[in-house]
């Protein structure tokens, strides 16, 4: 496909934005950029360095260093020239990366981050704000979205698999305390862009996400 096209897939903690996103990324040949991971490599970089509230985290978000790079099929980020990629995955890491998202001075160097790497590139890229702040002229939206029930369900699923073992109840909450964060801060809240299309994957597999994906990004790409 020859003409660049952006895609952008947002949509709450648990979705499956990262997996769809990517698979979406690999049939339609374009570059995938989760920007989830720079949030939580940023908020690793906080809770290393103990930096907490509001005003010494914007303080301080200009410090970290946050590149991403692909091998082996995923996205491995970097913070200061370490690989973080297993470490911001933890409970842990989730809570800071809300915590810090929520800074209007980590989100623009992040924004400005994220347009860069997409630019010039045919990319998608999966968040919270993508196809409302980072790319607001995306081919398509998406707002990929399932029961707060199941994502704590299919995320229970995935911490397990990794061997880390957290109560059920214990995933539901911080994913409902995630939602909340993320849809109630003042610094572009987690919302449904009015011109994307909004995908329940509830009752959907992954594969038939990635079609409903697939088939939509390429009638508009052709428009
Ligand atoms: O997608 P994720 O769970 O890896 O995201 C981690 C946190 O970062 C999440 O709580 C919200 C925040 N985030 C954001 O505010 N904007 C984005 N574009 C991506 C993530």
């Amino acid at each position: 496909m020859s003409k660049h096209f952006t895609i952008a897939i947002d949509g709450p903690a648990g979705a499956g934005k990262s997996t769809v996103a990517q698979a979406v990324a690999r049939e339609l040949g374009a570059v995938y950029l989760d920007t989830g991971a720079m949030y939580r490599a940023v908020g690793l970089y906080m809770q290393d360095h103990g930096i907490s509230g509001t005003e010494r985290i914007a303080g301080a978000s200009g410090k970290p260093q946050i590149e991403v790079y692909f091998a082996g099929g995923a996205q491995h980020t970097l913070l200061d020239g370490v690989d973080v990629t297993d470490r911001i995955h933890s409970p842990e890491a989730s809570l800071m990366a809300s915590k810090v998202s929520a800074v209007p001075a980590v989100r623009e160097r992040m924004v400005a981050l994220q347009r860069e790497i997409a630019h010039g590139h045919s990319a998608v890229l999966d968040g919270r704000d993508i196809g409302t702040c980072v790319l607001p002229d995306a081919t398509l939206k998406v707002f990929l979205t399932a029961s707060c029930e199941v994502r704590a369900e299919r995320r229970h699923r995935q911490l397990a698999a990794a061997g880390k073992d957290e109560p059920y109840e214990k995933v539901l909450a911080e994913i409902v305390e995630r939602d909340f964060n993320d849809a109630h801060r003042d610094a572009s809240p987690m919302r449904q862009a009015e011109d994307a299309v909004r995908i329940d994957t509830s009752d959907m597999t992954e594969e038939q996400a990635v079609a409903a994906i697939v088939a939509r990004a390429k009638a508009a790409i052709k428009a």
